[in-house]
């Protein structure tokens, strides 16, 4: 099974393709934090992507395509994928289909989180994560059970995203809109897309998206 998770900033995608690991034993393929991990290393792909995700504009299709293909490569064949994050522009959702068919895969479902974009700046701006495993948390909508202790690992540091700025959201918004959105009437003429409520809870979305693989 591979799928894409679709959607603005803040709409769930990084939070939904975690259940998703742990229900399915999928793997999430998240660019974002694949470029994170690439800027936290310092690597050469890092050191040119800083800049740009500061700024909320998109880094260049030729270095995710080169990210996506290293880890499709490096995964089993029968082990599904969720892309997230990826892709965003309407030339990378045509490379996705060459990496795909080039290891085997076909795309099986594309799911739109549909979201209230007025609500996307709190979502964002809310969010933190555990600085040791990553697990992903809200100041009120998702705070871990116990408070300054992540649920996952139990580690007591948490970080926010250098781009979970008001202003750097508006950028990453307008980029959505401009880029990454008109590549969904190309999905919708393959059948293949089902738009889920991604203003409900998170487990409601989780079982909307759950009824939607099975
Ligand atoms: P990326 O990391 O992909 O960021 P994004 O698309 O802006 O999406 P987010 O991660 O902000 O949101 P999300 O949908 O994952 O929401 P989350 O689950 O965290 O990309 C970052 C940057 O990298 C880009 O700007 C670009 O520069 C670069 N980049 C990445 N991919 C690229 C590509 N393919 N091409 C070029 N450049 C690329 O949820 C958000 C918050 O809401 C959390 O706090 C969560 O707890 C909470 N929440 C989640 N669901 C709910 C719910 N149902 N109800 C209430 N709260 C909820
Ligand atoms: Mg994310």
């Amino acid at each position: 099974m591979n799928i894409i998770l679709l959607g603005p900033p803040g709409a769930g995608k990084g939070t939904q393709s975690a259940g998703l690991v742990e229900r399915h034993a999928m793997v999430q393929l998240s660019t974002g934090d694949m470029l994170r991990a690439a800027v936290k290393a310092q690597t050469p792909v890092g050191l040119k992507a800083k800049a740009v995700m500061d700024a909320g504009e998109l880094v260049s299709d030729e270095i995710v395509a080169d990210l996506i293909d290293a880890e499709l490569a490096a995964m089993d064949a029968g082990t599904g994928a969720i892309f997230d994050g990826y892709p965003r522009t309407a030339s990378q959702a045509e490379t996705l289909d060459g990496i795909l068919s080039k290891h085997g895969r076909t795309l099986d479902h594309v799911i739109e989180l549909g979201v209230d974009i007025d609500a996307l700046v709190e979502r964002i701006t809310g969010r933190f994560s555990c600085a040791n495993c990553g697990a992903l948390y809200h100041d009120t909508a998702n705070p871990p059970a116990s408070e300054g202790v992540c649920d996952s690992c139990g580690h007591t540091e948490f970080k926010r995203r250098p781009d979970d700025n008001e202003e750097t959201v508006r950028t990453r918004m307008a980029v959505y809109r401009g880029e990454t959105a008109p590549i969904l009437p190309g999905y919708e003429a393959r059948g293949i897309v089902t738009r889920v409520d991604g203003m409900a809870g998170i487990t409601d979305v989780a079982n909307a998206i759950d009824a939607v693989l099975a």
